[in-house]
């Protein structure tokens, strides 16, 4: 593998490698020091063209425990605000010599063209592209529940809220497929895709017949900023169908996990109270999100040819 793109393109084996490396180096977490050599001399590029706020410093934090160099590149303050192309600022990072870039862009795609063109020699490690994928996100989300429930075969998981701009969503979807979990979406239907019924998954609009049958629930994040005004459903209206507040908590089995990806909107999609409950494992993910972007990265860099060598 030198590339993730996508988190279907992982094999069931591939994919159980990256938590099973990401459980070692969780370890790390709890000793006094962080750092493994392992990474050397490599360079790890973040290049994101949206905000982040985890994802961004996950992959900073991971990159660093392995004592590899790290470049932060935000479209903000970049050139890209003088109308540089994509391309350009790929060639001129290529030019800096870049082992691996993580890349972040608004528009679908954007990782796969980087990988599939040549204007990166280096690994391409998608960290949300549009409203495609996020399959880091889809594996520290496999990892936590791997923690708290063991093995995720025949595991119940609901997705919940509006799947239609999420990159979450459609990576859980595969990743949890391939482990052999069940996902129900559970969304209004003005907020589940086009197609979805070709997904590896169940469909449902009443979040409240999915929720006793849960081994853990995922709320989304009500992406506002991807909305139409005409299609941005009222917050009340909203959280009355489909936000997670402490009576639907009550719904659910007692082992199951409160999840959600970040940042949320607390008062619409989950209330304050469930979010910091002692169900939730929200601020966990986010732990556990530089284990496994340094698993992924150790993966993908550890052990492959130095590019900068062969230039
Ligand atoms: N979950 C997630 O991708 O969060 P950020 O947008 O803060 O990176």
């Amino acid at each position: 593998m030198k590339h993730l793109l996508s988190a279907g393109d992982l094999s069931r084996d591939e994919a159980l490698q990256i938590l099973d490396t990401a459980e070692e180096l969780r370890s790390l977490a709890d000793r006094p020091i962080k750092k493994l050599p392992t990474l050397r001399g490599r360079t790890v590029v973040n290049l994101f063209f949206e905000d982040s706020t985890r994802t961004r410093i996950s992959f900073e934090a991971a990159a660093k425990r392995l004592s590899a160099d790290v470049i932060n590149f935000s479209a903000k303050g970049s050139s890209v605000t003088k109308g540089e192309s994509l391309k350009d600022t790929a060639l001129t990072l290529e030019a800096m010599g870049a082992d691996a870039v993580v890349v972040r862009h608004w528009a679908s795609g954007a990782p796969h063209r980087l990988a599939g063109t040549g204007w990166i020699r280096g690994s391409v490690l998608n960290a949300g592209d549009g409203t495609h994928e996020h399959p880091t996100q889809a594996l520290l989300d496999a990892f936590t529940m791997r923690r708290h429930l063991g093995s995720l075969e025949g595991r119940r998981i609901a997705v919940v809220g509006d799947v239609l701009h999420s990159r979450v969503a459609r990576s859980n979807v595969l990743l949890l497929a391939t482990l052999g979990a069940e996902v129900t979406l559970v969304g209004p239907p003005t907020l589940l895709p086009v197609g979805v019924e070709g997904w590896t998954c169940d469909t449902s609009y009443d979040l409240d017949s999915v929720l006793s049958k849960t081994d853990a629930v995922m709320m989304l994040r009500v992406q506002k900023e991807r909305m139409n005004d005409a299609f941005f459903p009222s917050a009340r209206e909203y959280s009355r169908r489909y936000g997670l507040d402490s009576a639907r908590m009550a719904m659910l089995p007692d082992h199951a996990l409160v999840m959600h990806p970040g940042p949320m909107n607390r008062g619409m999609e989950i209330s304050a109270d469930v979010a910091d409950s002692t169900r939730s494992v929200i601020v966990e993910q986010v732990t556990n999100g530089v284990a496994v972007r340094m698993a992924v990265l150790y993966l993908l860099l550890a052990g492959a040819p130095d590019t900068q060598e062969d230039s």
